[in-house]
C-alpha cells in the first residue's frame, strides 16, 4: 500500500520523517536503516541527531547505503560514505563501523555489488529504508530505463544526474563521477518498509509521473509502488502538479 502525505515544507518532512524513523528503528538493537544522500534527507538527518541528543538511541543501528560514486579518492569528502558518517552517524553517535557502503574500491566491482547484497541478507534485511527522488524520477542511482527487477550493480550516471549534482562538486560537472554502484529496485523493494522524502518544486514532474504514471522503467520508482508498505513524505512545493483542485484533491490521493 502507498500512503502519500502532504506536509507544508521541507522542515515538517524531516520531523515527519524522524517520527517514524525513529518509532521503526530507535531503541531497536541490530535494527538495519537504509540511508539515501543527496539534499533531501539531510534535515532529516539533524532531526535525528536532535533525537538522540533528547535520549532516544539510535547507536545500536546498522546503517546500510543505497549507492556510492565509483571514482572519487579514498577520503573525497563527497564519497556517500563520508557524507553518511558525517550528515548521521556523527550526529546520532552510530560508530563508523556500523555504516555499510558498497567497496567501489575493489578491483573487481561486480564482486563488491554480490558481497554488498550478501552483507544485507547477513544483516537481515533492511527494516526502513530512506529513500529520495532525482529530477528526472531516479531512486538511488536506478536511472530512467532501470529494470524493476534489477539488483545491486554498476551504473552510469545520466547527464542531468551529473549536472544536478554538480552543486556538491563547486558546480563543476566535470568533477562528478560517471558512475556509481547502486542498489537495485529489486533490492530496494525487499526492505520492509519505504519511506520516500520528496521536497521542493524542482520534484514536482517526477513525484507526478511516479503517481499518474505511466508506470514502467521509464519511471523507476514506479517499481516500489507495488510495496506492501511505501510511504512518502511530500512537501506542497513537490505535490504542487498533484493538487489541480486544490487541497481537497490530496485525499483522493491518498491510497
Ligand atoms: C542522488 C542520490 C539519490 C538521491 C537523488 C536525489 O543522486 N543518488 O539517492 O535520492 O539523487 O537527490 P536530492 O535529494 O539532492 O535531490
Amino acid at each position: 500500500m502507498t500512503e502519500l502525505v502532504e506536509l507544508a515544507g521541507s522542515q515538517d518532512v524531516a520531523v515527519a520523517a524522524a517520527d517514524r524513523i525513529v518509532a521503526a528503528v530507535g531503541g531497536v538493537p541490530h535494527a538495519v536503516l537504509g540511508v539515501a544522500t543527496g539534499s533531501s534527507p539531510l534535515a532529516t538527518y539533524r532531526e535525528l541527531g536532535r533525537r538522540a541528543e533528547s535520549g532516544v538511541d539510535l547507536g545500536g543501528l546498522h546503517v546500510v547505503q543505497l549507492d556510492e560514486y565509483v571514482g572519487l579518492a579514498a577520503g573525497h569528502p563527497e564519497r556517500y560514505g563520508a557524507v553518511v558518517r558525517r550528515e548521521l552517524a556523527d550526529r546520532i553517535a552510530l560508530p563508523h563501523e556500523r555504516v555499510h557502503v558498497p567497496d567501489v574500491d575493489a578491483s573487481d566491482l561486480d564482486g563488491a555489488c554480490a558481497a554488498y547484497e550478501a552483507l544485507i541478507r547477513d544483516l537481515g534485511g533492511v527494516d526502513l529504508q530512506i529513500l529520495g527522488l532525482g529530477s528526472d524520477g531516479h531512486v538511488a542511482f536506478n536511472m530512467p530505463g532501470s529494470s524493476p527487477a534489477s539488483r545491486t550493480r554498476v551504473t552510469a550516471l545520466s547527464d542531468r544526474t551529473v549536472q544536478d549534482n554538480a552543486r556538491f562538486f563547486g558546480g563543476r560537472t566535470d568533477l562528478v563521477p560517471r558512475a556509481a554502484v547502486t542498489q537495485g529496485l529489486a533490492t530496494i523493494h525487499e526492505a520492509r518498509s519505504l519511506l520516500m522524502l520528496v521536497t521542493g518544486e524542482s520534484k514536482a514532474a517526477a513525484l507526478r509521473a511516479l503517481l499518474e504514471g505511466p508506470a514502467g522503467p521509464q519511471a523507476p520508482g514506479t517499481a516500489l509502488l507495488d510495496h506492501p508498505d511505501l510511504t512518502i513524505l511530500a512537501d506542497r512545493a513537490a505535490l504542487g502538479a498533484l493538487r489541480p483542485a486544490g487541497p481537497a484533491a490530496l485525499g483522493g490521493a491518498r491510497r
